[in-house]
């Protein structure tokens, strides 16, 4: 149980999370499991369900890589619409996705230790924040 009363789910060591890197795994929300990316912006830590404002389709189709090169912004790889790392909000992109949230995942660190809760909401059909 974490903090807030919730079970919770071991995604890993707050050591293998550089800043600028990501890491995805699978929560169960609402019954479904979802797929969801953590990452490390400058020592702090985000994690979002694994889809896009634009269409609902996962972030990443090449594996793992959510970040620009410069890392200022997550970038789909379907039609590159961008998000503020840190609030998962679309700033460009195509149709109607621009100030769009991505969904957030609550974490806890713990003992050097990164926890993921479910959010008590499933993240469709509005793919609301939280
Ligand atoms: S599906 Fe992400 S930008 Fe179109």
């Amino acid at each position: 149980m974490g903090r807030q009363g919730r079970k919770r789910y071991l995604v890993g060591p707050v050591s293998e999370l550089a800043p600028g890197q990501s890491r995805k795994f699978m929560l169960r929300i609402a019954g479904v499991d979802e797929e969801c990316f953590l990452i490390n912006v400058d020592g702090r830590l985000h994690a979002y369900v694994n889809r896009c404002r634009h269409i609902p389709l996962p972030m990443d189709w090449v594996d793992n890589q959510f970040f620009t090169e410069d890392c200022s912004y997550l970038m789909c790889q379907t039609h590159g619409a961008l998000f503020v790392p840190e609030t998962g909000e679309c700033v460009a992109g195509p149709g109607n996705s621009c100030g769009k949230r991505l969904f957030r995942v609550p974490l806890e660190v713990e003992g050097g230790l990164i926890y993921a809760l479910p959010p008590a909401v499933a993240p469709e059909p509005g793919l609301e924040p939280s």
